[in-house]
């Protein structure tokens, strides 16, 4: 038979990365290609009291079907940590729990974009949420970036020549794949761009409490004052991806509208997963957790910039994150990034080449992304040995 598929699907593509991906199942292959946690951060005595302890007291909550907007009791564990932070006020907000971040980012872009819309981003970006814009046919439109974020004059002047744009994606801190973090300044211009040309926000903060260096920066979802920023975040970097657990903190009018068509999607997010985070939330000391995690993450991304410093090229620049879990490198003009990740991966070690997080993957880039938190710290100074070697063989000392 001749498969005839929607319209919709023409844009979209398997993810470079989740290629990538299947050779780093290879178990001699040392991979800064993945955005997992750290083996050594996931809570695991936790998980399994918290298991055992449903099982025992509470297995038809557990396995029962339940309500779309999300476990009660993680809702509310969830509005009350997001009021600390800003990200929630109950007079004006709703909080709705997702399958992971990824979800409530696709459901910001179906209940939104319309075809030939435009959704602006960051170039680059994290391609699970560009996919997500692509799947309804909007036109992205990517905005690269400098020391402080998306790049606010190029933003205005598109904002001005392209009045259909509909929504800005924007992943303000420890941006995937740069590892940039958005100043204050740039955050309040992008706001004050967006209610003046009328553009929505969705705010993607999985990586905000994963700073291990520096102040924190308000979000911008904490100075929204009219209801125009859909914050997204997800316990996936912080407790555990498998568990599949985001949520969105935004109007009550555009919740529900998330609502009704997360039920048509997969009905509610998986309740066992739910009420772990719940506990976790609940139970457990979060700012603790969060402090080892830093530390480990400090630590490793510490090391893989020593040891870029030491083996790679001087030729090679790279950033230096305050947090979250990437490296983002870049060769000198001229030289061919695709080759030197191809020549890296026939040597056995895989980095993400940057065109897999464009807009449009034939764009030229002269970037790789390198991730830090999943290595062992033997990976990481074998990986940029060999890397390194590399490096100076293509683009000289
Ligand atoms: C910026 C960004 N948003 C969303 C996600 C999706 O996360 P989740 O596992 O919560 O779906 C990721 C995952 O890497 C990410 O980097």
């Amino acid at each position: 038979m001749e498969y005839i598929f929607s319209d919709k699907l023409s844009n979209l593509k398997a993810s470079a990365i989740r290629e990538i991906l299947k050779v780093t199942n290879d178990p001699s292959v040392i991979s800064f290609a993945a955005g997992s946690p750290a083996p050594n951060a996931f809570p695991v005595e936790d998980i399994k009291r918290f298991l055992c302890d449903i099982m025992d007291n509470e297995p038809i909550t557990a396995l029962q079907y339940s309500i779309t907007e999300g476990y009660p009791p993680l809702r509310e564990a969830v509005k009350k940590r997001m009021q600390t932070q800003h990200n929630y006020v109950p007079e004006k907000d709703d909080i709705v729990i997702t399958t992971g971040g990824q979800q409530s980012v696709e459901l910001a872009c179906k209940i939104f974009l319309n075809e030939g819309d435009i959704a602006v981003c960051e170039s680059p970006s994290f391609v699970g949420s560009l996919n997500s814009a692509k799947s309804y046919n909007a036109k992205l439109v990517g905005i690269e970036l400098d020391e402080e974020g998306i790049r606010a004059d190029i933003l205005e002047k598109t904002l001005e020549e392209n009045r259909n744009v509909k929504l800005m994606y924007l992943i303000p801190n420890f941006h995937n794949p740069t590892g940039k973090c958005m100043s204050l300044e740039r955050r309040k211009k992008v706001y004050e761009l967006a209610q003046r040309y009328n553009v929505l926000i969705i705010e993607d903060n999985p990586y905000g409490d994963l700073r291990f260096d520096g102040e924190d920066i308000p979000t911008i979802k904490s100075m929204d004052t009219d209801g125009r920023v859909i914050y997204c975040s997800s316990f996936s970097k912080i407790v555990a991806p498998g568990l599949r657990v985001g949520f969105t903190s935004t109007a009550p009018e555009i919740t529900a509208k998330m609502v009704a068509c997360k039920q048509a999607s997969d009905v509610h997010t998986t309740m066992l997963s739910q009420m772990i985070c719940a506990r976790f939330l609940t139970e457990c000391d979060m700012d603790a957790h969060l402090t080892r995690l830093r530390a480990i993450y400090r630590q490793k991304y510490q090391l893989m910039a020593d040891c870029i410093e030491k083996e790679f090229s001087s030729k090679v620049t790279f950033t230096k994150p305050q947090g979250g879990l990437f490296i983002w490198a870049t060769v000198p003009e001229g030289a061919d990034v695709l080759e030197f990740c191809n020549r890296a991966i026939a040597e056995k070690v895989a980095v993400v080449p940057g065109n897999a997080f464009m807009t449009d993957d034939t764009l030229p880039t002269r970037c790789f992304r390198m991730n830090f938190s999943t290595p062992t710290d033997d990976q990481i100074r074998e990986g940029c040995a060999i890397l390194g070697r590399i490096s100076k063989e293509m683009f000289g000392e």
